[in-house]
């Protein structure tokens, strides 16, 4: 599978209805996602140039605030309007990959606790059930919800995203409810599936998987190493296994287990960089040490718009690493943000490179999704980084591709670097 990923908040225009553009109403974000690219109008253009581009695939999430507006209420326009989304990219040949939840949630659902709430997973399995009984015929891929780990990082210990809480408590509350949500979820798919026959069944089920290639700043020191390796337990595996088990047991998470085990078809996994691990007196950074990848190795490499570090065989290593869980891989998400499109070209070519000598070396990977089709509405960073393989003039939303667009069509048809 070749294609490109997006997400419903960052393309489609005018979410108004989910928490994160209350936080750009209440002014924390130094932009407002507006209109954004509206592919809410414009999804039939957008198709026609990722399949003009060789794409056989699509990576895209459905809005859940606008399928349920209020809370048990289901919109059957918005569903109806999901249903021309998946038929227009089945019309070109294009196979959705369909994610239930990326980021965003619906307003009132953040107002009684989003996912540190005791019902989460009740409330998220109802939700997937019925996108999943409209929605569902023409599609195999499904992920239930992008980057948890991103996620709760950035609502829960950074606190720069909604609700912006600040606890390491309500952060292993959020991390448990997201895995049991996943799995409820995991579950309610495959039972429709089973009952309703479609042709696609049966239907491959996962998430996609925030990771973060992780060095130790100094490597010669223990402590670093150390700190490096449970960085990378915690944030890169500790997810997985614990779905894979069926259970998670881990340090500072109350042990839970879960409704379900082997709860994936697959790896969904997300990889854009590396951060480098320093080491401080426990008392003053913990275990975990803390990032220092801009402080010490500012020179270590080349880096994208945002400052993150550029660092292709990273996604090798983890490959290799996932690899061993025994699951088909799919790159749910690789790109950079980029002034210079020659930057790009660069980028797809040599994450490319180190994915096939991966496979080669016997990863089992099933397709390569880069972020993103389009420029769009970088979250909390708004509108400056471009990561689009097509760009965006917000004003008159008019699209151009972009050189690196046509090098990976090239690679495409060739299959083949
Ligand atoms: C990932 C997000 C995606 C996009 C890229 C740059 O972490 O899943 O929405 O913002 O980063």
């Amino acid at each position: 599978m070749w294609g490109a990923s997006t997400s419903s908040h960052q393309v489609e225009g005018d979410n108004f209805l989910n928490d994160w553009w209350q936080w750009e109403e209440a002014g924390r974000f130094s932009e407002i996602s507006g209109k954004a690219c509206n592919q809410y109008e414009l999804y039939e253009e957008d198709f026609k140039l990722a399949h003009s581009l060789r794409h056989n695939a699509h990576r895209f999430s459905l809005e859940w605030s606008r399928i349920e507006p209020r809370e048990g209420q289901f919109d059957e326009e918005a569903l109806r309007h999901y249903r021309n989304v998946i038929s227009a990219l089945q019309s070109l040949g294009v196979a959705p990959v369909v994610t239930l939840n990326h980021f965003t949630l619906p307003a009132w659902f953040q107002e009684r606790g989003g996912w540190t709430a005791g019902e989460a997973a009740a409330v998220f399995s109802r939700y997937t059930e019925r996108a999943v009984r409209a929605l569902g015929k023409d599609v195999t891929y499904w992920l239930t919800v992008n980057e948890p780990v991103g996620n709760i990082h950035g609502a829960f210990i950074d606190g720069k995203w909604p609700p912006g809480k600040r606890s390491l408590k309500e952060a292993a509350r959020a991390f448990v409810n997201i895995l049991k949500s996943h799995c409820l979820a995991y579950r309610v798919i495959h039972d429709i599936y089973g009952k309703a026959g479609w042709p696609v069944s049966p239907p491959k089920v996962s998430l996609a998987k925030f990771t973060v290639k992780y060095s130790p700043c100094r490597k010669d020191t223990l402590a670093d190493r150390l700190s490096s390796d449970l960085r990378h337990y915690y944030v890169n595996k500790l997810l997985i296994e614990s779905l894979i088990k069926g259970y998670c047991i881990a340090p500072g998470i109350p042990p839970v287990k879960l409704p379900g085990k082997g709860a994936l078809d697959f790896i969904g996994l997300n990889y854009y960089t590396r951060d480098y691990v320093h080491s401080r007196p426990f008392f003053k950074s913990g275990i975990f040490g803390e990032i220092c990848s801009q402080r010490h190795h500012r020179d270590s490499g080349k880096r994208n718009a945002m400052g993150w570090e550029i660092h292709p065989r990273g996604l090798y290593e983890l490959l290799k690493e996932f690899a061993k869980y025994g699951l088909p891989i799919l790159i749910t998400e690789n790109g950079i943000c980029a002034a210079d499109d020659n930057e790009r070209i660069d980028f797809i070519k040599d994450h490319l490179a180190e994915l096939h000598r991966a496979m080669r070396e016997g990863a089992p990977v099933i397709g390569y999704m880069y972020w993103s089709l389009l420029d769009n509405f970088e979250w909390a960073h708004g509108y400056g980084p471009r990561f689009g393989l097509v760009e965006v003039d917000y004003s008159t939303q008019r699209r151009t591709v972009r050189p690196s667009a046509r090098i990976y069509a090239d690679i495409i048809s060739r299959n083949s670097l």
